[in-house]
């Protein structure tokens, strides 16, 4: 059955939502029977899709959703992730939470309502699943589990946010239909203490009257493993296989209800090293047109817009090796990482209206990208002459970056051999590299042990009496999701990064270590060194550059530009102190989406950290480019590496 009578009540919430006394519109209320989501008491199919405020700069989300809506979507599904809004233990970031309320206000004036995932794990391909680093320093504590120390920091946050978004539900007039319970628990767990307890943590933070569901994987055991008693159990992935899973599985009446498929996936990730086919719109088009014409269900289009994970924002896979993710989560998806619509956004779109109902407002032009004119970079200071004496930690054995209350960024970790007979062996960087380890001897680079790779480097080292080891560490992101059926098992979410263990060369334990965190949550005062023309480092150096923008624009967007970073190996990338995130030559991704928000009239400051400087060719230049340089290349840094 097509359902028609969408448009109708989707617009009598917002007569509702803009006039306090409705005089026709029945008291709002989102619920659901056997077979249909009621919005205020009459059907309302999900045509729905994903996108995160936070991978979105706010002056953009307007345009994102209105573009959404455009496709002929009428729910926005939204995770919210954790670890940017209360970044430290106790410390909830306002200003985070604003532009997370402020976007669901947006999505309601564009005609879109709302579906919440607030996790508090979320997986979503972000550090940790969104967890914060510092839950990992929490004694006791154990994420995902019926775990006192991790309900309460949990129950903390999600009542934090929910008064963040009073007034923001159905029953206020607000968008908000309801809210998932955890994130794919199945796939990980099958503790229903577990599930209930976050259950009631969501019921006490977002009312006992809150439409609650569960979204698990198509297997039996994922959907056993996940779904709760009294709330609606969900699928995503494969439709077809989704829906039958769900009628086969889900037996008892409390978790029955319309069927939804939660995450339709409209295409794929990107990681460091990995290729990705393109999309098969066609068979998109046919999963599409089964879910909301065959079978009259719900689904929300995982991403329609996947956005950017900016700064240190990506998460990882272990796979027996490190698999991090991009800093584009561009995701193949309909509106492109700078939020232009794609070719398969219009052939969805076609689909789409067939269900949609209603008048569903013209696609919004998509205006060109622009260009940035090559600009030099120039040598400012190495990395190692910027690190301060007063923040430096001793200890006999190496401190895993946790241990040194750091979240994200590098650590650099540095032994001096002291004893008057020399040790040689093959370097290993603790039980592994984590994530990236580049190591120095008397400040000389010597190579890389990388755990992207299986078979990382085997790197021989021969310490005499006075010479000075350092490793410098990069979190890559950590791991976000971990499976109970799959075969790398000992991964379970493990939060830790820098050195986790000892370091040996050969047989021979290396102690003690001094410890520099590296954070980069501010860019450090890049005092330009007086001997910066003479430069020419094996260090990590800091690089700057500038250009100019004498026309001003009062709309951002025709500021847009892919930042590429010729002549870089690896390394970060700030402009005017905004942290765009991670460029690699190794690739895919070889340009950053630069969002025209973070530029200005007149002189725009670009800060660049380059690991391996003495690697790059020549001379470094950063470039703004219309279309985003997108390929795999070789890693000259482990050639032979598997
Ligand atoms: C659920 O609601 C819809 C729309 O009002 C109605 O057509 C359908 O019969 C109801 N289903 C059940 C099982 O009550
Ligand atoms: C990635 O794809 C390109 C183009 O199809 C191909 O040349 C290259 O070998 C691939 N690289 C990897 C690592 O698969
Ligand atoms: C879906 O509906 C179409 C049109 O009614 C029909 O041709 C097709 O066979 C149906 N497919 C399935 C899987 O039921
Ligand atoms: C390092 O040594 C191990 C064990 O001998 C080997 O399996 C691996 O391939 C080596 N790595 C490289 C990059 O050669
Ligand atoms: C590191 O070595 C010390 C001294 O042998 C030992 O006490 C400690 O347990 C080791 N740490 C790990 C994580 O193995
Ligand atoms: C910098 O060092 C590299 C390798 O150590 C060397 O090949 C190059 O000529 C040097 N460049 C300058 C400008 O000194």
């Amino acid at each position: 059955m097509k359902i028609t009578t969408l448009f109708i009540f989707l617009t009598s919430t917002l007569a509702a939502a803009a006039s306090p006394t409705p005089t026709t519109a029945p008291s709002p209320s989102f619920t659901y029977n056997a077979t249909h989501f009621l919005l205020n008491g009459a059907p309302y199919q999900i045509l729905g899709g994903q996108m995160d405020p936070q991978r979105i700069p706010p002056p953009y989300h307007r345009d994102r959703l209105r573009k959404a809506r455009a496709m002929g979507l009428n729910t926005i599904f939204t995770y919210t992730f954790w670890n940017l809004l209360e970044p430290g233990r106790g410390t909830w970031d306002a200003g985070e939470a604003d532009s997370i309320s402020s976007f669901i206000r947006i999505a309601q004036e564009e005609g879109l309502n709302v579906v919440l995932r607030p996790g508090p794990y979320v997986c979503g391909e972000r550090e940790w699943g969104g967890f914060p680093a510092w839950l990992a320093s929490v004694p006791g504590l154990v994420v995902r589990s019926n775990n006192a120390p991790f309900l309460s920091a949990a129950e903390n946050y999600l009542e934090n946010l929910a008064r963040e978004l009073e007034g923001l539900h159905v029953r206020d007039g607000g968008p908000i239909l309801m809210v998932q319970v955890e994130n794919e628990y199945g796939s990980y767990g099958d503790d229903h203490g577990y599930t209930s307890a976050i259950k009631g943590l969501l019921q006490n933070a977002f009312g006992e009257d809150k439409v609650l569901y569960t979204n698990d994987g198509t297997e039996q055991w994922t959907l056993e493993g996940g779904s709760v008693p009294g709330v609606l159990a969900e699928v995503d992935g494969d439709p077809r296989a989704g829906f039958a899973a769900l009628r086969k599985y889900i037996t008892d009446a409390s978790m029955k209800g319309p069927l939804l498929d939660g995450e339709y996936y409209t295409w794929t990730f990107d990681s460091w090293g990995y290729n990705r086919s393109s999309a098969p719109a066609a068979a998109f088009v046919s999963d599409i047109e089964y879910v909301l014409g065959n079978e009259s269900a719900g689904l929300s289009l995982y991403m329609v817009h996947g956005g950017t994970n900016f700064g240190f924002g990506n998460g990882a896979l272990w796979q027996g090796k490190t698999r991090a993710f991009t800093t584009s989560y561009d995701y193949g998806s309909p509106i492109d990482e700078a939020g232009r619509t794609t070719p398969l956004y219009h052939t969805l779109r076609d689909t789409l209206l067939k269900y949609a109902g209603g008048s569903v407002p013209d696609v919004p032009e998509d205006i060109p990208l622009s260009e940035i004119p090559a600009f030099d970079l120039d040598p400012a200071v190495p990395l190692f002459d910027t690190l301060d004496g007063r923040n430096a930690v001793q200890s006999e054995n190496p401190l895993t970056m946790e241990d040194l209350g750091q979240a994200y960024g590098f650590t650099l970790y540095s032994h001096t051999h002291t004893s008057p007979s020399s040790v040689s062996g093959l370097l290993s960087p603790g039980d592994r590299a984590r994530d990236r380890v580049l190591i120095y001897i008397n400040s000389v680079f010597a190579g890389v042990i990388d755990s992207t790779y299986a078979y990382p480097q085997n790197l021989t080292v021969t310490l005499e009496k006075g010479d000075t080891l350092d490793l410098l560490v990069e979190n890559l992101g950590r791991v976000d999701y971990y499976s109970r059926g799959t075969d790398f098992p000992n991964e379970i979410l493990d939060p830790w990064k820098g050195v986790v263990g000892n370091v040996t060369l050969g047989n021979t334990r290396l102690h003690p270590w001094t410890h520099h965190p590296i954070p980069l949550a501010q860019l450090p005062h890049l005092e330009i060194a007086a001997y910066h023309t003479s430069i020419n480092s094996t260090q990590p150096l800091f690089l700057t550059g500038s250009f100019t923008l004498d026309t001003p624009d009062p709309d951002p967007a025709r500021l847009d530009t892919y930042l590429e970073i010729q002549g870089g190996v690896k390394g970060n990338v700030w402009v005017n102190g905004f942290h765009l995130g991670r460029y690699w030559s190794r690739g895919p991704q070889q340009s950053l989406y630069l969002p025209g928000t973070v530029l200005k009239e007149g002189a725009n400051e670009v800060v660049v950290l380059e690991l391996e400087p003495s690697r790059g060719r020549g001379g470094m230049k950063g470039v703004g480019i219309k279309d985003r340089l997108w390929e795999v290349r070789g890693d000259g840094d482990c050639a032979g590496c598997m």
